[in-house]
């Protein structure tokens, strides 16, 4: 099938089936431009606890698409690509993290997104990386253990300097690690009336040499009300196709041409109709894990 006919299919069967598709910023464009919503990791979340529709069809990888489930448990969530995982979510696991939670009694533990149900149900609060320097001055305990991204925990730990922020050593994000300081120099020599957006994900030598560091969707809202006209671009590469939709003037590099996320990438359109039309690739929480981890993504959406 040609991608107009794939196009139309996938329209149809979302009506027919009551879906709604959500889809992350760094989906191909073709996906994004079928979605009924793109964005970061909280509009999503925000988003799949409020649509009404009885089937999320999740464009993006399976701690996103588990989110949407523990947020509602009583709609089908289908995950289109069953192999799109997130190589950071799977760094830590619950042994790991009741071991951790061990070594600091008195440390508040919260989880990044990017974390596995389990790890989620043990933590007391989830956070974005839109969200996080909010998530963590909302806590009232001064040490927190931070799992499993280390760049975003410095991060954090830079912004709020009346806690001790407890890092999960090694914790990354294995696109985000591939940008060098080389990259960096060689982008803003060759760009040098660019700002450089980059995502907290990034390490603390890139992060240094940024103009902004935000969420993906936070990344694409400021290109767009920059008085600037030329931007380098320190995320996956997938956010490019809504900066130059919603900004036909101006221009964008990607500070790394390695900046893909293969995980991301696994979703076509293929999948995404094949999942509608047969159910594929449903996602289930068991009912006792689900409530626990529910507490922390609540908590998280309840601050403002
Ligand atoms: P955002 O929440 O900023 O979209 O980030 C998601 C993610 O997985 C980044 O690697």
């Amino acid at each position: 099938m040609d991608n107009n006919i794939l196009v139309n299919e996938i329209n149809r069967l979302k009506k027919e089936k009551n879906a709604c598709i959500l889809a992350h910023n760094y989906q191909v464009p073709e996906v994004q431009d079928i979605a009924d919503i793109v964005g970061d990791s909280f509009t999503l979340s925000r988003a799949a606890a409020k649509m009404d529709n009885e089937v999320i069809v999740f464009c993006g990888v399976k701690f996103m698409a588990e989110s949407a489930k523990i947020l509602s448990p009583n709609k089908r969530v289908l995950l289109p690509s069953k192999y799109a995982g997130c190589p950071l979510a799977e760094c830590i696991d619950k042994d790991e993290l009741i071991m951790e939670k061990q070594k600091y009694p008195d440390a508040a533990v919260v989880c990044y997104i990017n974390s596995s149900t389990e790890v989620k149900a043990i933590s007391d609060i989830c956070c974005t990386s839109s969200n996080a320097v909010k998530v963590i001055e909302s806590i009232n305990k001064n040490k927190i253990l931070f799992v499993p991204d280390e760049n975003l925990a410095s991060f954090i730990a830079e912004k709020v300097t009346d806690k001790e922020i407890i890092p999960w050593e090694g914790g990354h994000c294995i696109t985000h690690a591939r940008i060098t300081i080389g990259d960096v120099k060689k982008a803003k020599s060759d760009h040098p009336k660019a700002e450089m957006l980059v995502h907290p994900e990034v390490s603390k030598v890139i992060r240094d040499n940024a103009d902004f560091v935000g969420s993906t969707s936070q990344i694409i809202n400021y290109a767009k009300n920059s008085q600037n006209s030329e931007f380098i671009i320190g995320t996956e590469m997938g956010v490019l196709h809504k900066m130059k939709n919603d900004n036909p003037k101006k221009k964008f590099h990607l500070l790394s041409s390695k900046l893909v996320c293969q995980n991301m990438k696994m979703t076509t359109l293929k999948e995404v109709h094949s999942s509608l039309l047969n159910t594929e690739h449903e996602i289930f929480v068991p009912e006792e894990i689900r409530l626990k981890a529910l507490n922390s993504l609540e908590k998280m959406l309840e601050i403002r």
